[in-house]
């Protein structure tokens, strides 16, 4: 083939090719015509690149290891999340004391694959070094540790992320304020405060409030849509709204999912399903896999019918590398790949909601 190649032979042998190609993408099917070589499979996230979205999974350093599934993330997805790398208690282990290390492995391993890089999280109740939490502090003293983390993680990411979860889980299921130790010792000035000096660190990056069970309508994503419009009302840096969408099929689907999403949008922000997995009591059959497959396509489908809503992320892709059933004994399966990195119903599901939405 070498010899045959070159030459002027190979220029024909080229142009013949091109042509074919060229033919082939012509009648191919949009799907087809995403893929900028002729046998690699249409990736989800060629698939939402055509609705201007990302479709993304989340990756935990111990993953990177396993490099099937970090090759595979890298080859099927355009944007990632560190699972734990870039928290606090990996970031600044000692006060004053940061340390790169594991979100500086993730950052690496998102360019290597061309990946988007969302940055999680700077301010969380959890996986707080204890130097932090175990600490006595004033409202003085606290609101400067807490400028000086936001400024030098945010800084040391800056051109590196696109986005920051600046504040994740901050709101109770009633809609009140969580009493972490910032609201309890600063009181609920620290969020607008935070998104201030995370802007200040980085004023490219898109900032985001992140939390769980605000999917659907109700006093907790009340709560976020009051809070942002006010922080929009005052001049506070917001841009998005993450809704980690960690589903599970016995408590029902998010109500009124595309109208929520819709409402924030809005409000003038982006929109992200930032850390999605739908999990189910185990074992799993084909009823239930039928189900979580449609929950997915519904996901899907309420992201792409809002302009604002940017992209989607897996939290982890498949059922060997999920935080699911070591935090919810009993319970599992939640993802669009099985163990063995074979696709499930969730996966065609999805790929088909992204192949028929309109763009
Ligand atoms: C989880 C990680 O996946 C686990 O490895 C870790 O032990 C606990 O945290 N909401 C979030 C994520 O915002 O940071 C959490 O990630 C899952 C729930």
């Amino acid at each position: 083939m070498r010899t045959l190649a070159r030459g002027p032979r190979r220029t024909a042998a080229v142009l013949t090719a091109s042509a074919a190609l060229l033919v082939g993408l012509a009648s191919a099917p949009a799907a087809e015509a995403a893929s900028p070589h002729r046998h690699r499979p249409v990736t989800l996230d060629d698939l939402a690149r055509q609705h201007g979205r990302y479709f993304g999974s989340a990756v935990d350093n111990p993953e990177l290891a396993d490099t099937a599934y970090a090759d595979l993330l890298g080859a099927e997805f355009g944007q990632t999340t560190p699972g734990n790398g870039m928290k606090w208690d990996a970031t600044e282990p000692q006060r004053g004391v940061f340390d790169f290390t594991s979100g500086d492995e993730i950052a690496d391993y998102a360019k290597a694959k061309g990946l988007k890089l969302r940055g999680h999280t700077l301010l969380w109740h959890s996986q707080l070094p204890s130097w932090l939490s175990s600490g006595s502090w004033t409202a003085e003293e606290l609101r400067a540790v807490l400028k000086t983390h936001i400024t030098q993680v945010v800084k040391h990411y800056r051109g590196k992320v696109f986005a920051w979860d600046v504040a994740n889980e901050i709101m109770n299921e009633d809609g009140t304020y969580r009493e972490n130790i910032f609201y309890k010792t600063i009181g609920p000035s620290y969020i607008a405060d935070a998104l201030r000096w995370a802007h200040a660190a980085d004023p490219k990056v898109k900032l985001y409030l992140n939390d769980y069970n605000v999917e659907g309508t109700g006093a907790k994503s009340d709560a976020y849509y009051t809070l942002i419009k006010q922080l929009k009302a005052d001049g506070v840096p917001i841009d998005g709204f993450g809704m980690q969408a960690h589903l599970a099929l016995q408590y029902g689907f998010p109500y009124q999912l595309q109208q929520n999403i819709q409402r924030f949008a809005d409000l003038g922000v982006d929109v992200a399903i930032t850390e999605l997995d739908i999990r189910m009591v185990l074992p799993s059959d084909a009823t239930t896999l039928a189900r979580q497959a449609d929950w997915y396509s519904q996901v899907t489908s309420a992201c792409l019918a809002v302009r604002r809503c940017v992209g989607i992320t897996l939290w982890g892709y498949s059922d060997g590398h999920s935080w699911i059933p070591s935090t919810f004994p009993g319970e599992g399966a939640a993802l669009p790949w099985d163990e063995n990195l074979r696709h499930k119903p969730a996966y065609d599901a999805i790929h088909a909601a992204l192949t028929a939405a309109r763009s």
